[in-house]
Protein backbone atom coordinates (compact mmCIF):
# COMPACT_ATOMS: atom_id res chain seq x y z
CA UNK A 1 0.00 0.00 0.00
CA UNK A 2 1.01 3.40 -0.51
CA UNK A 3 2.22 5.47 2.70
CA UNK A 4 -0.23 8.53 2.79
CA UNK A 5 1.35 11.87 3.30
CA UNK A 6 -0.05 14.73 4.68
CA UNK A 7 2.15 18.01 3.73
CA UNK A 8 1.47 21.43 4.99
CA UNK A 9 2.62 24.20 2.24
CA UNK A 10 2.93 27.45 4.14
CA UNK A 11 3.41 29.93 1.34
CA UNK A 12 4.29 33.06 2.47
CA UNK A 13 3.01 33.29 6.15
CA UNK A 14 5.07 32.40 9.45
CA UNK A 15 8.32 34.46 10.62
CA UNK A 16 11.01 32.30 12.15
CA UNK A 17 9.93 32.92 15.77
CA UNK A 18 5.62 31.30 14.60
CA UNK A 19 7.08 28.30 12.62
CA UNK A 20 8.94 27.17 15.53
CA UNK A 21 6.50 27.91 17.97
CA UNK A 22 4.15 25.43 15.52
CA UNK A 23 6.49 22.84 14.75
CA UNK A 24 6.60 22.64 18.66
CA UNK A 25 3.54 22.21 18.98
CA UNK A 26 3.09 19.40 16.09
CA UNK A 27 5.49 17.39 17.28
CA UNK A 28 3.38 17.24 20.46
CA UNK A 29 0.25 16.53 19.23
CA UNK A 30 1.68 13.85 17.15
CA UNK A 31 5.26 12.34 17.16
CA UNK A 32 3.68 9.95 19.83
CA UNK A 33 1.52 8.10 17.27
CA UNK A 34 2.08 4.87 16.63
CA UNK A 35 4.60 5.20 13.31
CA UNK A 36 2.90 2.14 11.42
CA UNK A 37 -0.76 4.38 11.18
CA UNK A 38 0.93 8.12 10.96
CA UNK A 39 0.83 9.39 7.52
CA UNK A 40 4.38 11.04 6.27
CA UNK A 41 3.72 14.38 7.58
CA UNK A 42 5.48 17.14 5.89
CA UNK A 43 5.71 21.20 6.75
CA UNK A 44 7.29 23.37 4.16
CA UNK A 45 7.85 26.43 5.87
CA UNK A 46 9.56 30.04 3.71
CA UNK A 47 13.60 29.53 2.98
CA UNK A 48 14.20 31.53 6.14
CA UNK A 49 12.58 29.12 8.91
CA UNK A 50 14.17 25.94 7.32
CA UNK A 51 17.13 25.80 9.67
CA UNK A 52 15.20 26.75 12.41
CA UNK A 53 12.08 24.26 11.82
CA UNK A 54 15.19 21.32 10.42
CA UNK A 55 17.12 21.90 14.02
CA UNK A 56 13.93 20.67 15.65
CA UNK A 57 12.58 17.60 13.42
CA UNK A 58 16.27 16.73 12.87
CA UNK A 59 15.78 13.87 16.05
CA UNK A 60 12.92 12.18 15.48
CA UNK A 61 10.98 10.89 12.24
CA UNK A 62 7.95 11.41 12.74
CA UNK A 63 7.87 15.18 10.87
CA UNK A 64 9.78 16.04 7.77
CA UNK A 65 10.47 18.93 5.83
CA UNK A 66 9.86 20.64 2.06
CA UNK A 67 10.93 23.77 0.67
CA UNK A 68 8.64 25.78 -1.36
CA UNK A 69 11.04 25.83 -4.68
CA UNK A 70 14.63 25.54 -5.69
CA UNK A 71 16.82 26.38 -8.21
CA UNK A 72 18.78 23.49 -10.47
CA UNK A 73 22.35 24.92 -10.60
CA UNK A 74 24.49 23.57 -7.51
CA UNK A 75 26.14 27.02 -7.06
CA UNK A 76 27.46 30.21 -8.92
CA UNK A 77 26.44 33.44 -10.22
CA UNK A 78 22.32 33.13 -9.59
CA UNK A 79 21.41 36.05 -8.14
CA UNK A 80 18.07 35.39 -5.63
CA UNK A 81 18.52 31.77 -6.09
CA UNK A 82 18.67 28.41 -3.21
CA UNK A 83 20.27 25.24 -4.52
CA UNK A 84 18.72 21.44 -3.81
CA UNK A 85 22.23 20.76 -1.84
CA UNK A 86 21.41 23.55 0.65
CA UNK A 87 18.11 22.87 1.12
CA UNK A 88 19.03 19.10 2.16
CA UNK A 89 22.01 20.40 4.63
CA UNK A 90 19.43 22.35 6.27
CA UNK A 91 17.13 18.93 6.30
CA UNK A 92 14.60 19.33 3.52
CA UNK A 93 13.88 15.61 2.25
CA UNK A 94 10.59 17.44 -0.14
CA UNK A 95 11.07 20.08 -2.55
CA UNK A 96 7.83 21.56 -3.94
CA UNK A 97 7.95 22.47 -7.53
CA UNK A 98 5.47 23.45 -10.14
CA UNK A 99 3.06 25.43 -7.59
CA UNK A 100 0.20 27.36 -9.59
CA UNK A 101 1.53 30.83 -7.86
CA UNK A 102 4.99 29.97 -8.84
CA UNK A 103 3.18 29.30 -11.82
CA UNK A 104 1.40 32.21 -12.01
CA UNK A 105 3.41 35.01 -10.69
CA UNK A 106 6.62 33.88 -11.21
CA UNK A 107 6.79 32.61 -14.52
CA UNK A 108 7.85 28.81 -14.07
CA UNK A 109 7.29 26.93 -16.84
CA UNK A 110 6.87 22.91 -17.96
CA UNK A 111 10.98 23.45 -19.06
CA UNK A 112 11.93 24.72 -15.50
CA UNK A 113 9.51 22.26 -13.62
CA UNK A 114 11.55 20.03 -15.23
CA UNK A 115 14.52 20.99 -14.76
CA UNK A 116 13.94 21.22 -11.27
CA UNK A 117 12.99 17.51 -11.06
CA UNK A 118 15.72 16.25 -12.35
CA UNK A 119 18.24 18.13 -10.24
CA UNK A 120 16.20 17.35 -7.11
CA UNK A 121 16.02 13.37 -7.56
CA UNK A 122 19.83 13.62 -8.54
CA UNK A 123 19.96 15.10 -5.14
CA UNK A 124 18.44 11.96 -3.60
CA UNK A 125 15.88 14.71 -2.61
CA UNK A 126 11.66 14.08 -3.57
CA UNK A 127 10.11 16.73 -5.71
CA UNK A 128 6.64 17.06 -5.00
CA UNK A 129 5.25 18.02 -8.48
CA UNK A 130 2.38 20.37 -8.21
CA UNK A 131 -0.14 20.35 -11.79
CA UNK A 132 -3.49 21.75 -12.05
CA UNK A 133 -6.13 23.52 -14.54
CA UNK A 134 -7.86 26.78 -14.28
CA UNK A 135 -11.67 27.24 -14.23
CA UNK A 136 -11.21 28.47 -17.68
CA UNK A 137 -9.61 25.63 -18.85
CA UNK A 138 -12.10 23.33 -16.94
CA UNK A 139 -15.01 24.96 -18.34
CA UNK A 140 -13.53 24.43 -21.80
CA UNK A 141 -12.92 20.45 -21.20
CA UNK A 142 -9.60 21.11 -21.55
CA UNK A 143 -8.96 19.77 -17.84
CA UNK A 144 -7.28 16.25 -19.10
CA UNK A 145 -5.30 17.42 -21.91
CA UNK A 146 -3.86 20.09 -19.98
CA UNK A 147 -2.76 18.17 -16.87
CA UNK A 148 -1.78 14.98 -19.14
CA UNK A 149 0.84 17.56 -20.91
CA UNK A 150 1.75 19.30 -17.66
CA UNK A 151 2.60 15.90 -16.48
CA UNK A 152 4.52 14.24 -19.37
CA UNK A 153 6.51 17.81 -19.71
CA UNK A 154 7.52 17.57 -15.97
CA UNK A 155 8.44 13.72 -16.10
CA UNK A 156 10.25 13.78 -19.37
CA UNK A 157 13.75 12.10 -19.36
CA UNK A 158 13.27 11.30 -16.20
CA UNK A 159 13.97 7.10 -15.37
CA UNK A 160 11.34 4.98 -14.24
CA UNK A 161 12.84 4.63 -10.78
CA UNK A 162 12.89 8.25 -10.15
CA UNK A 163 9.12 8.44 -11.21
CA UNK A 164 8.20 5.77 -9.07
CA UNK A 165 9.89 7.82 -5.55
CA UNK A 166 8.19 11.10 -6.97
CA UNK A 167 5.32 12.87 -6.00
CA UNK A 168 2.67 14.87 -7.83
CA UNK A 169 -0.16 16.70 -5.80
CA UNK A 170 -3.22 17.76 -8.60
CA UNK A 171 -4.39 21.04 -7.50
CA UNK A 172 -7.33 22.50 -9.96
CA UNK A 173 -6.46 26.38 -9.26
CA UNK A 174 -10.03 27.67 -8.65
CA UNK A 175 -10.14 25.27 -5.48
CA UNK A 176 -7.10 26.52 -4.20
CA UNK A 177 -7.78 29.09 -1.60
CA UNK A 178 -11.27 29.50 -2.31
CA UNK A 179 -12.96 27.41 0.46
CA UNK A 180 -14.17 25.63 -2.90
CA UNK A 181 -13.16 21.39 -3.36
CA UNK A 182 -12.92 19.69 -5.80
CA UNK A 183 -15.63 16.88 -5.75
CA UNK A 184 -13.68 14.00 -4.44
CA UNK A 185 -15.21 11.39 -6.76
CA UNK A 186 -14.27 14.04 -9.62
CA UNK A 187 -10.52 14.59 -7.92
CA UNK A 188 -10.28 10.79 -7.76
CA UNK A 189 -10.89 10.53 -11.41
CA UNK A 190 -8.28 13.35 -12.48
CA UNK A 191 -6.04 11.32 -10.12
CA UNK A 192 -6.44 7.47 -11.98
CA UNK A 193 -5.89 9.96 -15.19
CA UNK A 194 -2.67 11.56 -14.14
CA UNK A 195 -1.79 7.56 -12.63
CA UNK A 196 -2.49 6.24 -16.33
CA UNK A 197 -0.53 9.12 -17.96
CA UNK A 198 2.42 7.88 -15.24
CA UNK A 199 1.81 4.29 -16.68
CA UNK A 200 2.46 5.21 -20.22
CA UNK A 201 5.30 7.40 -19.12
CA UNK A 202 7.14 5.14 -16.78
CA UNK A 203 5.01 2.05 -16.96
CA UNK A 204 2.97 0.39 -14.60
CA UNK A 205 4.68 -0.15 -11.36
CA UNK A 206 5.78 3.00 -11.27
CA UNK A 207 2.13 4.39 -11.70
CA UNK A 208 1.44 2.01 -8.85
CA UNK A 209 4.23 3.27 -6.79
CA UNK A 210 3.81 6.78 -7.21
CA UNK A 211 1.95 8.99 -4.72
CA UNK A 212 -0.57 11.66 -5.61
CA UNK A 213 -2.13 14.19 -3.45
CA UNK A 214 -5.09 16.61 -3.68
CA UNK A 215 -4.86 20.07 -3.17
CA UNK A 216 -7.25 22.93 -2.80
CA UNK A 217 -9.19 23.89 0.59
CA UNK A 218 -8.62 20.71 2.28
CA UNK A 219 -9.64 20.80 5.70
CA UNK A 220 -10.14 18.76 8.65
CA UNK A 221 -13.84 18.64 7.15
CA UNK A 222 -13.34 17.35 4.24
CA UNK A 223 -10.19 15.06 4.31
CA UNK A 224 -11.64 11.70 5.43
CA UNK A 225 -14.27 11.73 2.28
CA UNK A 226 -11.26 12.71 0.01
CA UNK A 227 -8.61 9.71 1.59
CA UNK A 228 -11.65 7.07 1.15
CA UNK A 229 -10.95 7.39 -2.57
CA UNK A 230 -8.77 5.03 -4.24
CA UNK A 231 -6.27 6.90 -5.70
CA UNK A 232 -6.11 10.29 -3.25
CA UNK A 233 -2.64 9.34 -1.78
CA UNK A 234 -2.64 12.46 1.00
CA UNK A 235 -3.36 16.13 0.58
CA UNK A 236 -1.42 19.18 -0.21
CA UNK A 237 -2.53 22.00 2.37
CA UNK A 238 -2.26 25.42 2.64
CA UNK A 239 -4.38 27.42 5.03
CA UNK A 240 -5.25 24.65 7.07
CA UNK A 241 -2.24 23.71 7.54
CA UNK A 242 -1.22 27.18 9.70
CA UNK A 243 -2.55 26.24 12.76
CA UNK A 244 -1.74 23.06 14.91
CA UNK A 245 -5.17 22.01 15.51
CA UNK A 246 -6.34 22.16 11.83
CA UNK A 247 -3.65 20.40 10.66
CA UNK A 248 -3.16 18.35 13.20
CA UNK A 249 -7.13 16.79 12.08
CA UNK A 250 -6.09 16.83 8.76
CA UNK A 251 -3.59 14.25 9.56
CA UNK A 252 -6.35 12.65 12.40
CA UNK A 253 -9.06 12.28 9.55
CA UNK A 254 -6.37 10.63 7.45
CA UNK A 255 -5.23 8.16 10.07
CA UNK A 256 -9.01 7.57 10.87
CA UNK A 257 -9.80 6.50 6.70
CA UNK A 258 -6.10 4.67 5.66
CA UNK A 259 -4.40 3.52 8.87
P1 LIG B 1 -5.28 25.82 0.15
O1 LIG B 1 -3.91 25.78 -0.67
O2 LIG B 1 -5.35 24.59 0.99
O3 LIG B 1 -5.22 27.08 0.97
O4 LIG B 1 -6.38 25.85 -0.87
C1 LIG B 1 -3.41 24.58 -1.21
C2 LIG B 1 -2.12 24.81 -1.94
O5 LIG B 1 -2.00 25.83 -2.64
O6 LIG B 1 -1.17 24.01 -1.85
Amino acid sequence: MRKPIIAGNWKLNKTVAEAVEFTEGLKKQICNINRAILPEVVVAPVFTSLYSVGQILKDSNCIKMSAQNCYWEEAGAFTGEVAIGMLKEVGCSYIIIGHSERRQYFSETDEMINKKAKAILAADVTPIICCGETLEQREAGQTDSHIKSQIEAALDGISSEDVARSVIAYEPIWAIGTGKTCDSVEANRVIKMIRATVSEIAGESAANSIRILYGGSVKPTTIEEQMAQSDIDGALVGGASLKVDSFAGIIDGCMKVKA
